[in-house]
């Protein structure tokens, strides 16, 4: 099987890490020549690899991405070639409109099942996101996050407030209580109050709207207003809040508004980390740190640039993992489903 390696033009990781390399045995590897830019790694340090050139491309079995493909790419790709990746809706229908044959194995249609768990890249994605937004946020405040027993006096340790506890959600509540803080978690599904108190964190109380179910639903504007009353206090009180709440294919529940920020605790942070679904907090702006009240709204896209290599690693393992079973069983249903269109 020959496999290439597209480079992440756009982005900051790669789907191809350094680590993965000894655990193809039967495939041939081919990479575009600025595949470990992100990393700032050398290509000539890694023999095995063969350049991904226009030629080479018409010979590939397999063509893995991270989040962007080039329609140039896919036009000269050979019949029946599989294409791995994170698709966005639009490029994926560019794509099907240009070519029938190909199939897209798309990481956000994986079934969320137990074997399919180590291809699972939106969850180690996430994962990485949960840490990576704790320090995030911890740069942004002047304030440190444990405790501080010094001659000169104590520091208290920080208020985190988590909202919406997905696989980003639980990591955040993780880190910040490694790193000392008193955390809060809250989110819209009741069962979710176990896993957060079995992290040492507090669940928030907000129950006129909580759901049973493995997956959140939208909430009507009533519920969605009841609800951030019931938040509000809790916002106030912490020195940093951290807000993942998404519903995937809907905008984003509006959870802090811009009076609970004015009564904020002034050099208090919010990380909304759904900023690019609409944002949690209604100050929050794509790509940018608001300051309003002496608090910062943190919008940024690419907080897991922070740890691009380790986000690569788990990427690119995950992509390793789905070959293998491609190789196995060509036909396993996970590949159906992969490669499903709304
Ligand atoms: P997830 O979908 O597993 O978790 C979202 C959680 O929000 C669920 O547990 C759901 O029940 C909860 N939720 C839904 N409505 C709610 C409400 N009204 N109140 C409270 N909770 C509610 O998502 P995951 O993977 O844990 O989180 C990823 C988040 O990070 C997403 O918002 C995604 O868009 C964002 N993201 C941000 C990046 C950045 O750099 N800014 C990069 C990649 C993802």
């Amino acid at each position: 099987m020959n496999i290439g390696f597209l480079s992440d033009k756009n982005g900051f990781r790669a789907p191809l890490h350094p680590d993965s390399l000894t655990k193809y045995s039967k495939t041939k590897l081919f990479v575009e020549k600025d595949i470990f830019k992100n990393l700032d790694l050398d290509l000539k340090d890694y023999k095995k690899l063969k350049n991904l050139n226009k030629t080479a491309l018409k010979q590939m079995d397999v063509v893995c991405f991270v989040d962007s493909i080039d329609l140039n790419i896919v036009k000269s790709l050979k019949p029946n070639t599989k294409i791995i990746g994170l698709f966005d809706e639009k490029t994926k229908k560019e794509i099907m409109k240009l070519r029938q044959d190909v199939a897209l194995y798309d990481f956000f249609k994986l079934p969320r099942i137990s074997r399919a768990q180590n291809m699972d890249a939106l969850s180690s994605q996430a994962n990485l996101l949960g840490y990576a937004s704790v320090l995030r946020a911890s740069l942004e405040t002047s304030n440190v996050i444990p405790m501080m027993t010094t001659a000169a006096g104590n520091i208290s340790p920080a208020k985190v407030l988590i909202l919406g506890i997905g696989v980003a959600g639980l990591q955040a509540i993780a880190t910040a209580k490694r790193l000392g803080a008193r955390v809060w978690g809250y989110d819209v599904r009741a069962d979710v109050k176990d896993q957060v108190e079995s992290l040492g964190a507090k669940f928030v109380e907000a129950s006129s709207t909580s759901q049973d179910g493995v997956y959140a639903k939208e909430l009507t504007k009533k519920e969605e207003a009841d609800l951030k009353k019931a938040l509000a206090n809790q916002v106030t009180e912490s020195d940093i809040v951290l807000t993942f709440a998404q519903i995937p294919g809907k905008k984003a529940p509006l959870l802090i508004d811009k009076k609970t920020v004015s009564k904020m605790k002034k050099n208090s942070v919010i990380v909304d980390l759904a900023a690019g679904t609409g944002g949690n907090c209604e100050l929050t702006k794509v790509g940018k740190v608001v300051q309003k009240d002496g608090v910062k709204i943190v919008g940024e896209m690419d907080i897991l640039k922070n740890v691009k290599h380790a986000a690569t690693k788990l990427y690119s393992e995950n992509i390793r993992n789905l070959v293998q079973l491609l190789e196995e069983n060509p036909e396993d249903e996970i590949f159906e489903e992969m490669s499903k269109h709304d």
